[in-house]
């Protein structure tokens, strides 16, 4: 299959429409945990149906100080992996063309799921990404938009935006692809030198520790990643907590100890100039 290059709104509307469209976003330095989104939205939209995966480094999500000016653009090589998945069109608009005349006045805001977390960490964030998703799904016009939970807490905005403003698109999650060594895939994990990376992957460890407190319920599970991360703190380079968090998956608030049901036990962290993000799904049986 030959995939179409789409670089403004007039190109990607003159392609035609075929089946039902599937739409993968993504900020383009394309790794496996993307061909995997991109694989599912092939099966999704089947073999009649059509897959767009846009690229797009978007500047509104991203704060004073962060890594927008040195963030990976490696669009032929992204263009390749995304046909090599199954893509129909790639549309990779210039940022003129997304926010002509400056940063947009009128935006999404994310209200209160999206100041905790990952939203108290990276202000304005979240309004930042559900601003640009909410056109992208304009400009796309999707039956189905796929994200994964890499970023539980951006699908997990995105859902409720797609609920709150009557986005008529079905959003669907896809599980986090990782490593052989089990860190999770993500575009700044270029940026990790090997002793980087040799620490980075205590953020996993902390997950899968925390998850075999399972049975134990909320306080083990955060108790037993927490013993994990205190170690990585003195490793070299270290391992410097941001937050580790066991929350609630609908509105990410911390969970009580005597929680049954589906959590999210995430965590962020910083190593050398890095940020890095995981998280994993718990269900917790009923508690006495
Ligand atoms: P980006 O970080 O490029 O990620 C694009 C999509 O790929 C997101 O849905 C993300 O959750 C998913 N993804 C990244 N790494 C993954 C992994 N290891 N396993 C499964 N899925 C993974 O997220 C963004 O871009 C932006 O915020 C965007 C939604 C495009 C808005 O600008």
């Amino acid at each position: 299959m030959i995939t179409q290059l789409a670089r403004d709104a007039e190109e990607l509307h003159a392609l035609p429409r075929q089946g039902r469209r599937a739409v993968v976003m993504t900020m383009g330095a394309l790794h496996e945990g993307h061909a995997t989104l991109v694989r599912e939205a092939r099966r999704l939209a089947g073999p009649d149906g059509q897959v767009v995966v846009t690229v797009f480094v978007n500047p509104l999500q991203f704060g004073p100080g962060e890594d927008l000016d040195r963030y990976p653009r490696t669009l032929d090589a992204d263009v390749l992996l995304a046909e090599q998945a199954g893509a129909d069109v790639v549309f990779a608009p210039a940022a003129d063309e997304v926010y002509p005349g400056g940063e947009p006045q009128v935006r999404v805001t994310a209200g209160p799921m999206g100041e905790r977390l990952e939203g108290a960490s990276r202000p304005g964030h979240f309004d930042g990404v559900l601003t640009v998703v909410a056109k992208l799904l304009h400009l796309t016009g999707p039956d189905l938009a796929l994200f994964g939970q890499k970023d539980a807490q951006q699908l997990a905005l995105i859902r409720r935006m797609a609920r709150d403003l009557n986005f008529p698109v079905e959003i669907v999650g896809v599980p986090t692809v990782r490593e052989g060594d089990n860190l999770a895939l993500s575009s700044r994990n270029r940026y990790l030198s090997d002793a980087d990376r040799a620490s980075a992957l205590e953020l996993s460890r902390a997950l899968l520790t925390g998850a075999a407190a399972l049975e134990a319920g909320p306080a083990a599970v955060r108790r037993s990643a927490r013993v994990v991360l205190d170690a990585a703190a003195a490793m070299e380079p270290p391992v410097v907590l941001d937050y580790l968090a066991l929350v609630d998956p609908a509105d990410f608030t911390e969970v009580a100890d005597d929680h049954s049901g589906e959590a999210v036990l995430a965590v962020a962290a910083r190593v050398g100039t890095t940020r890095l993000i995981d998280n994993v799904h718990l269900t917790f049986g009923e508690r006495r």
